[in-house]
């Protein structure tokens, strides 16, 4: 006969936290959201970590390379989406990794023999006032000089006045060299009053520009995640077909993690994936797997020997996956059953194996709540396609600003690998072809900067941590009182009985 789970499937929406004790020290500035992306020996820090615990999903609405640096900086990572061609992706990569936190790549470069006229037409196009001029006009060109606005007037000059007669030659320059720390870099800045720094390499070419004006945005991310070459964090999305081709080129490109996309992830093609990855790399390269919704499941991909593991099947705001096939799991219950086998695994092994709540955040405190659950950090779509950071243009809806947001599983994406069943069989059969459709295509509302968001999310988290008598996720996790909601008390939590005044 069917084995049976009587509990009910529950969603984040039917909890609450209950506060606990909170001591003179339990603020929201002292809570640290300081988790571990990758599993370690219990009681020793992981080899990769996050500042704050969320993740972008594997979508193509939501994790290209404008959202990786964002996010990163935030203290968070991106899995740039895997529904693309290898090269695209690995492209994707080198991109993110292409900005150093300080050092900027110049995107306003000129050739000496350009004219007065062509600077104030790049400068309206970029709006940046500094352009530099190197040889060839190229961003890594030989450098021969810098135009800033106080190098010309352009009441007094001719338009067709050639840009090296007006600008500032190497020879008066002050310069960079490569390799050197961004420490140094801002030394070099305020020790001339310099606005901009070029960067040099050996043979004279332009490698990047430190400024002035980024000193304090830098300072204004005190949580950002870098790599030893102060390359923002990024991660990966991979499927289990290709993954003998994808995963050398992304690795090359540099993806800090990798993390198996996939809908239902208690399948022997995951343990295929990693076993290639621990074959080919041993423990250098970091490798999550998932999707799964109990204790099974996280067995199965902790023992094939998965960095992480990803819960949740069919609570993501554009899946009709439990429509479809009548598969599934409420987030909650999936979160409270996986991490209790995630508690064991640690307890037995004396290996701790992070959990990445995927899908389904609809409130800020439902972060809190999965945190509280057992979650370590969390996977988001919807929350993250609403912002300016995701790929999607922002369009004028019915009124308001919207954003587009479409599931992986939807004909949009045309995701196979995501929903195929993982056999190579499909690889053939199944190439940009879904039988039917796993997610809806959608607009989400926009709102607005990733910074400015992430930081209200957070200030919650922060706030009701320090209600929970907690100052770290870890504590949380053991600290956490939770109690389950009726119907009438949910419509108790909202404003009611009262007649709400225009805001
Ligand atoms: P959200 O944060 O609730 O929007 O959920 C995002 C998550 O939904 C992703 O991280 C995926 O796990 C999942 N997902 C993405 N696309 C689809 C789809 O087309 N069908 C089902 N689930 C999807």
């Amino acid at each position: 006969m069917a084995r049976f789970v009587n509990d009910p499937s529950r969603t984040f929406n039917e909890y609450l936290l209950i506060p606990r004790f909170s001591g003179r020290d339990c603020t929201p500035a002292n809570v640290s959201l300081k988790t571990p992306l990758v599993k370690h020996k219990v009681g020793e820090a992981a080899t990769l970590n996050l500042n704050v615990p969320l993740a972008s999903a594997i979508m193509q609405s939501v994790s290209g390379d404008r959202m990786a640096v964002a996010l990163a900086k935030e203290g968070g990572v991106s899995f740039i989406f895997a529904a693309q061609s290898i090269a695209d992706q690995a492209a994707m990569l080198a991109r993110v990794k292409d900005h150093k936190a300080g050092f900027v790549r110049s995107d306003s470069n000129i050739r000496p023999d350009a004219t007065l006229a062509d600077i104030l037409a790049m400068r309206e196009k970029t709006g940046h006032s500094t352009v530099a001029v190197t040889q060839d006009g190229t961003a890594q060109g030989k450098l021969v000089g810098i135009v800033t606005s106080r190098d010309y007037r352009v009441s007094r000059m001719e338009l067709d006045l050639s840009v090296s007669e007006f600008m500032t030659p190497l020879s008066d320059l002050i310069v960079g060299h490569d390799g050197m720390t961004l420490s140094a870099a801002n030394d070099m800045i305020w020790d001339n009053k310099l606005n901009a720094l070029p960067v040099l390499d050996a043979e004279g070419r332009l490698t990047r520009f430190v400024f002035r004006k980024d000193y304090d945005s830098h300072k204004s991310h005190p949580n950002e995640v870098l790599d030893a070459n102060k390359s923002y964090l990024v991660g990966a999305g991979i499927n289990t077909h290709d993954y003998r081709e994808r995963i050398p080129a992304l690795v090359q490109a540099g993806a800090d993690i990798l993390c198996i996309d996939s809908s239902e992830g208690y399948t022997v093609w995951q343990a295929d994936t990693i076993a290639f990855v621990r074959e080919n790399y041993g423990d250098s390269v970091k490798i999550g797997a998932g999707n799964v919704v109990d204790a099974d499941g996280f067995r199965y991909l902790a023992d094939a020997g998965a960095d992480f593991v990803k819960v949740g099947i069919g609570g993501g705001s554009i899946c009709i996956t439990r429509e479809q096939k009548g598969i599934g799991r409420g987030q909650a219950s999936a979160v409270i059953d996986v991490a209790a086998a995630r508690d064991a695994y640690a307890q037995e092994t004396g290996i701790y194996v992070p959990l990445c709540s995927d899908g389904g955040i609809v409130f800020d405190y439902h972060m809190t709540l999965a945190l509280a659950m057992g979650a370590d950090f969390l996977m988001l779509g919807r929350y993250f396609a609403r912002f300016d950071e995701s790929p999607t243009p922002r369009i004028h809806y019915n009124g308001a600003y919207v954003k587009e947001y479409w599931g992986e599983g939807s004909n949009r994406a045309r995701n196979w690998q995501r929903y195929g069943t993982g056999e190579e069989s499909t690889k053939q059969n199944d190439k940009q072809k879904l039988t039917f459709e796993e997610g809806v295509d959608s607009y989400v509302p926009y709102a607005g900067s990733l910074k400015e968001n992430v930081n209200t999310s957070l200030a919650k988290v922060r706030s009701t941590m320090a209600n929970c008598g907690v100052l770290d996720i870890a504590t949380l996790h053991k600290e956490a009182k939770l109690t389950l909601v009726s119907a009438t008390s949910i419509v108790e939590g909202g404003a009611h009985d009262v007649i709400l005044r225009n805001q």
